[in-house]
């Protein structure tokens, strides 16, 4: 039956009255020998095969209908325009000594494998291969899935199962899948693997843990992937036995630059550091009162020579400054702009607070423009119900990457501001926290797969459109047929926004359960640090709700660029999706509905779970035109999701209600 594990590559045979035709141009695949290329050739006819029952079988000769591979140290007399990138490719029609062929040529091996995958996909989502003139190459240099994955194989965060890195068996063991993880991200462009958690132990850098890493570069190698390693500030102390970790002092500086050079002897491609400093406990350069633009650039500097680079999170917090949270990353960073090494990149999530439903865009991006800033989404749903409920988090993203920071004037993107191009940085990227496991569909439901698949999308291109990752995603996925895209595409584009209305509406955020953050928690008090109690952010009182980040408030929003805090000053002119973000309100607020606050409030959670209640009658109706196994599987997740959607719903609001004390609105109750 179908369990999910072949995810978006299923490469199920096509119409009966397509093959044909699809046939006449896959009849042999054409090209030189390589690790990168021999992987291109076997995932074209591993795909045909499966897609065109027959496999086309490889050879040296160029044949009327030949897919021809080739790349600019072995180019069989096509032309490959002289700016391809390095990692971009052309797929075209055309004629080679005399026979019609599809050309796919690559900047190099790994621009081919990415033409190949394009290629099948055109054949996934049911388009033609004939008349093909594609060029395109990813946007951004970076994009980097990292894994939250300990070495005793428990994931944070992780709801599909244990880590996919089987630690203890490496190097001699390498799991087979560790090809199909690659396969999967290589077929969107995810050229870079973080392999354990930001919250790092230092045992990951020592000999034999870098031979287990070793083992996991080479299989993902082929397949254009680098790994990378979370390291742990303080390691001189912990393996050198040095008495500090100050970034200033040489013996530190000479500890890591061995510890590169060790590295690079073992893994000679290691892509380079992944750091959480002074962060949440963690160990960082602020233990010896520098900047974190110090301490990222003394590692920065141990991994130049090897080509290698650092991406220094500005993920931030403490209970020191209990007045915002959400001020801190940009207090601690961006009076640093400009200081950092060339091979530093700024990693900076969505937003300023923690991967919540809904946030506005972080204010460090474009505030730093001599910085290297890159993304760093997550993936694994946190706080979005982890792998249970059913929320695509691709118009989330793209939500993010439109804002408008106006650093340079109107259209200065979030996502022009990571591709490089709104401060002429060479050096780009994105990272998404993985939502990959060992579960056998890797992601905990076959939903969020679509999440894995949709961050590789906008990895490769920021502009990118969730709707139509949504399409290409369900199409692959799932069926071809028109009226179950058209069925499936509208739920996913809906989602994540239900999410948004049965959790943390109006701008609300932060509203869980303490701890394993997956239930509502508004009451939960007392916890060991104020910025982990949620009344921190909603502080609601007699008066009214929400977080005042105005002047009267903590200024938050002077952190933003004028243009870009403009439309946020004023409650009654505020976008309603942040409102209680930006401003503390009075329960009788008159919303643009013409409702008072506490009755949109309580209108928004319900309309929340009623949009949970349509995706599960949606999927209702698909019966009988997906496989009976996933269509279980997401059957009984919507069901729970449901359920929990009214959870959320009657919780916060009883809650919230103990404050308000205002009636419901006419016609909407609670549970007793
Ligand atoms: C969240 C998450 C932690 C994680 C942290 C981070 O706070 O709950 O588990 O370590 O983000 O991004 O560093």
């Amino acid at each position: 039956g179908e369990d999910g594990y072949d995810l978006w590559l299923r490469y199920r045979p096509v119409e009966a009255a397509k093959i044909s035709d699809y046939k006449t141009r896959s009849s042999v695949i054409v090209t030189a020998k390589s690790p990168t290329l021999d992987a291109a050739a076997s995932e074209l006819q591993r795909g045909l095969g499966g897609m065109l029952g027959a496999t086309p079988p490889n050879s040296s000769t160029i044949a009327d209908g030949a897919i021809v591979l080739v790349t600019p140290a072995d180019n069989r007399g096509f032309a490959i325009p002289a700016d391809l990138d390095r990692e971009g490719f052309v797929i075209k029609s055309t004629t080679l000594d005399g026979h019609p062929v599809t050309v796919i040529a690559g900047g190099s091996d790994v621009g081919v494998l990415y033409g190949a995958f394009r290629y099948l996909k055109l054949i996934q989502t049911g388009q033609t291969t004939a008349g093909l003139d594609i060029q395109d190459a990813p946007k951004l240099d970076l994009r980097v899935l990292d894994h939250w994955d300990n070495l005793d194989g428990h994931v944070e965060r992780g709801y599909a199962g244990t880590s996919l890195w089987d630690w203890w068996r490496l190097p001699d063991l390498v799991d087979t899948r560790y090809t199909d993880y690659a396969r999967a991200n290589a077929s969107i462009g995810i050229n870079g693997a973080v392999l354990n958690n930001v919250n790092a132990k230092a045992d990951s850098l020592t000999e034999p843990y870098l031979k287990k890493a070793a083992a996991i570069a080479e299989t993902l190698r082929p397949y254009g992937m680098k790994i990378y390693l979370s390291a742990r500030f303080s390691a001189p102390m912990e393996l050198g036995g040095l008495k500090t970790a100050d970034p200033e002092d040489p013996a530190v500086a000479a500890w890591w630059q061995m510890k590169a050079n060790e590295i690079y002897s073992i893994i000679p491609d290691f892509g380079g550091f992944l750091v959480k400093a002074n962060s949440e406990g963690q160990p960082g350069p602020g233990d010896y009162k520098r900047t974190h633009a110090q301490g990222a650039n003394m590692l920065a500097k141990a991994l130049k020579p090897h080509g290698g680079i650092v991406m220094w999170r500005a993920f931030v917090y403490s209970e020191h400054d209990a007045t915002d949270r959400a001020k801190q990353a940009y207090l601690e960073f961006q009076p640093s702009d400009g200081q950092f090494a060339d091979n530093v990149l700024v990693q900076i999530k969505n937003g300023a607070i923690d991967f919540q439903p809904r946030e506005p865009f972080h204010p460090l991006f474009g505030a730093m423009p001599k910085t290297q800033q890159m993304m760093e989404f997550q993936i694994t749903k946190e706080y979005l119900g982890f792998a249970t409920h059913l929320a695509y988090l691709a118009p989330m993203w793209e939500e993010a990457l439109q804002a408008d920071t106006f650093a340079k004037g109107k259209g200065s993107t979030v996502a022009n501001v990571i591709d490089g191009t709104l401060d002429g940085h060479k050096l780009t990227g994105m990272a998404g926290v993985a939502n990959i496991g060992d579960d056998r569909n890797w992601t905990g439901s076959d939903f969020d797969q679509a999440n894995w698949y949709a961050f590789g999308r906008f990895a490769w291109n920021p502009e990118s459109k969730s709707a139509d990752i949504a399409t290409d995603w369900a199409r692959m996925t799932w069926s071809n047929d028109p009226k179950v895209v058209a069925t499936i595409v509208p739920m996913m584009m809906g989602s994540r926004e239900a999410v948004v209305h049965y959790m943390t509406p109006l701008g609300l955020a932060h509203l869980m359960d303490t701890g394993h953050h997956y239930g509502p928690g508004p009451w939960v008090s007392e916890l060991g640090r104020p910025e982990w109690n949620p009344a921190y952010y909603h502080k609601a009182d007699a008066n009214g709700i929400g977080f005042d980040r105005t002047k009267t408030g903590s200024n938050a929003l002077a952190q933003y660029h004028p243009a870009a805090a403009k439309p946020w000053l004023d409650p009654k002119k505020t976008d309603e999706r942040f409102l209680l973000w930006f401003h503390h309100v009075p329960w009788d607020f008159k919303m643009k509905s013409g409702r008072p606050l506490w009755d949109e409030l309580v209108v928004t959670y319900s309309q929340g779970v009623d949009e949970v209640s349509a995706m599960r009658k949606t999927w209702a109706g698909l019966e009988g035109q997906i496989d009976a196994a996933r269509f279980d599987a997401v059957t009984a997740n919507l069901t729970i999701q449901e359920r929990e959607a009214q959870w959320w719903r009657d919780a916060c609001l009883t809650y919230f209600q103990s404050i308000s004390k205002r009636p419901l609105p006419a016609g909407l109750t609670l549970p007793g």
